[in-house]
């Protein structure tokens, strides 16, 4: 912290100490591609996130520099032009939350200068930008005093993400990230915001992040696409059946009404977003009840669906997870987030971790050329203020 401290003096020639912020990335443990489908899901924060340190100026000019990408230098804009500006590249995450701060009546009428520095592994489906959203929002609420409320604040990173950025992403990584906590799981319910948290207590066992090294390309265009075929398929089922979205469906009346979507890819897609957001619901039983065994079946599960089902693995995840499924002491695994490449998660016996990465590295390797990467997942709070004084 002292060292972002003096990087926040250096690039913007302040002398003052600026306040210090934390929004955490997160993982799905399950519950993928339900979220705009009026399901459930099962994130997590993570200790990975990113930092963002700020003062407010005297005038309307606001600077934005982040240590990930020195070479984009300081960014400015002033408060009369919030408009979205390609060449603002990643600055346009802040941008944004400003712009719809100030759309939805919050007074700010001054500018501040935001250093960001973040250790989410780059591109790897853990929501750093949803992480750059939020901690950009907790920051702009402290540093101008505003009055809103989390939920709100989350609601407003989604919809900057949807209209500001373009990307048609569901709440999950904004709700994760905003409200986590420490070595929990959040249950949410997309369709009414209800949410619960369930402790994630696995003792003799880890979750592993496992990193495919491969970049995301395509996934925005494909992530699109797969909500437009799930929006024809809830359209098909309305002509007969009373429901707002794919997640009020049971596995059974999933069966019984399937027939009413005519085109064969959408059927397939409506099957995963009904099935998983049971599994969803079943994964939270059995961890309550302390069966992890049947966790991790239900995230293999999860996993053959978003293969099969979902199309939207890859030779890569699938490698991984396939390899993974193979080892001593691994209760699960699955892909996590968006998926086309980024990250998959298992969860495995402490003891039988160094062989389970030697191994899984080394089919990965074989199979696909790039290495993987392996992460430990600490499960941490949710978006706050870590400043030294107000600790
Ligand atoms: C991305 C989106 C989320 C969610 C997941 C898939 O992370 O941002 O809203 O749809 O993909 O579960």
């Amino acid at each position: 912290m002292n060292n972002l401290t003096q990087e926040f003096q250096k690039i913007f020639n302040r002398n003052e100490d600026p306040r210090t912020f934390f929004a955490p990335g997160r993982i799905n443990l399950i519950g993928e591609h339900t979220d705009y489908n009026g399901g459930h899901v099962f994130p997590a924060s993570i200790s990975f996130g990113t930092y963002a340190l700020g003062k407010r100026r005297k005038d309307t000019t606001f600077r934005f520099y982040s240590m990930n990408f020195p070479e984009a230098g300081v960014i400015e804009c002033d408060l009369s032009n919030l408009r979205f500006n390609a060449q603002h590249d990643w600055a346009n995450y802040p941008k944004g939350m400003i712009n719809h701060l100030i759309e939805t009546g919050h007074s700010i009428t001054y500018g501040a200068d935001i250093l960001y520095y973040g250790d989410i592994p780059n591109g790897a489906g853990l929501s750093s930008s949803a992480s750059i959203e939020m901690v950009t929002g907790v920051l702009l609420e402290r540093l101008f005093q505003l009055h809103i409320d989390r939920i709100n604040l989350i609601k407003l990173g989604q919809k900057v993400e949807n209209d500001y950025i373009g990307v048609n992403s569901g709440i999950m990584d904004q709700f994760a990230i905003g409200m986590g906590e420490k070595n929990h799981a959040i249950l949410l319910d997309c369709q009414t915001l209800d949410y619960d948290y369930a402790p994630i207590e696995l003792e003799d066992h880890a979750i592993l992040i496992i990193n495919t090294n491969k970049q995301r390309t395509l996934a925005g265009s494909k992530y699109n696409e797969r909500r437009q075929q799930c929006e024809q398929a809830l359209a098909d089922l309305q002509k007969e059946l009373s429901i707002e979205s794919l997640g009020a469906l049971t596995n059974a009346q999933f069966e019984q009404h399937k027939q009413l979507i005519k085109n064969e890819t959408n059927r397939k897609r409506a099957k995963h977003a009904v099935t998983e957001n049971i599994r969803t619901l079943e994964a939270l039983n059995k961890l309550q009840n302390g069966d992890l065994e049947g966790f991790g079946q239900l995230m293999n599960a999860s996993h053959h669906s978003l293969q099969h089902d979902y199309e939207v693995t890859g030779k890569e995840l699938d490698t991984i997870v396939e390899a993974a499924w193979e080892q001593e002491g691994v209760i699960g695994a699955r892909m996590t987030g968006a998926g086309f490449g980024g990250c998959a998660i298992a969860i495995v016996q402490k003891d039988n971790l160094d062989d389970f990465k030697q191994n899984v590295n080394q089919t990965y390797k074989k199979v696909t050329g790039y290495d993987a990467t392996f992460y430990t997942a600490a499960i941490s709070d949710g978006a706050k203020e870590i400043t030294k004084e107000v600790l």
